[in-house]
């Protein structure tokens, strides 16, 4: 396990790598962040915030602090990072997510609502708070409509709600190829389920919940064989411990 010691002159040149500037070194957070911050075309990081007991929220729906500090530090890195950040409907419902970066210096992304039949009431803080832009992803059979401050995107039904890959694909038409999809977990399960994930970063902080959603909702399967087993790397954050998986979904597109 290889540890992450974030400082200003390792996150300088990373900032810089989202811009094009080459950088090289050859240490844990330039391993771990270089990939994103260097990713060219479209690139999908989903990561996952959860308790030793694979929790994101407690049953009641408390979600608030499940990472620890270096936890919360890492997934603002990663928002800095890329273009845009996606959620699903029920994160923004739960949660009220800002999805801004506060914690280190770096810009924050366009901010993603997929809605697909049009929930969401325009009242949420994302619409209001003076942020970064909202795009909000609608199927074309939802009742046409506005939402303050926001750019609809109207994608046709699948046979699965709406497909991740032309999610990716419009948004990429729109310049934003560097996507980070966090959360919850039918959101990231989809583009998990539809090959849509270059890397999942699961963060687990050292606690434990008991009882509550877990961080990814797939549909049940009956051998373990036939889990995902995804090589992985292993950092320590501080607080946190990430593992950084490399799913094959998207390889070689
Ligand atoms: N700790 C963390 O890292 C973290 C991060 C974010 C959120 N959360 C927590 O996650 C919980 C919410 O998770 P959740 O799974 O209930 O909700 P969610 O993923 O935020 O939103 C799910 C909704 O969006 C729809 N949706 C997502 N992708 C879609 C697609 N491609 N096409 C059509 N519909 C799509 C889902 O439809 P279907 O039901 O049909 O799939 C469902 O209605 C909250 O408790 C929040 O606090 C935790």
């Amino acid at each position: 396990m290889r540890t992450v010691d974030m400082s200003d002159a390792a996150w300088a040149p990373l900032l810089a790598m989202r811009d094009g500037v080459a950088a090289s070194d050859d240490n844990p957070a330039m391993a771990l962040y270089g990939r994103i911050a260097g990713a060219r075309g479209s690139f999908v990081l989903a990561q996952v915030g959860q308790s030793l007991d694979g929790r994101i929220a407690t049953a009641a729906g408390d979600a608030k602090d499940i990472s620890g500090p270096d936890g919360l530090a890492h997934l603002h890195r990663c928002r800095a990072l890329v273009d845009a950040v996606i959620v699903g409907l029920n994160t923004v419902k739960a949660d009220n997510p800002r999805l801004s970066v506060r914690l280190v210096d770096g810009p924050s992304p366009v901010r993603v609502v997929i809605d697909c039949h049009g929930g969401l009431e325009g009242s949420e803080g994302l619409f209001h708070d003076g942020g970064t832009p909202v795009i909000v992803i609608e199927s074309t059979a939802a009742a046409e409509r506005a939402l303050p401050n926001a750019t609809i995107l109207r994608l046709p039904l699948s046979e699965n709600g709406l497909a991740t890959a032309a999610i990716v694909s419009a948004l990429a038409d729109r310049g934003l190829s560097r996507l980070l999809v966090e959360g919850g977990s039918r959101t990231i399960a989809r583009f998990i389920e539809e090959g849509q994930v270059d890397r999942l970063h699961v963060a687990i902080s050292p606690l434990i919940i008991g009882a509550g959603p877990s961080g990814i909702n797939l549909p049940p399967i009956a051998r373990l064989a036939d889990a995902l087993r995804p090589p992985a790397d292993v950092y320590s954050l501080g607080s946190d411990i990430l593992f950084d998986c490399a799913l094959s979904g998207r390889q070689g597109e």
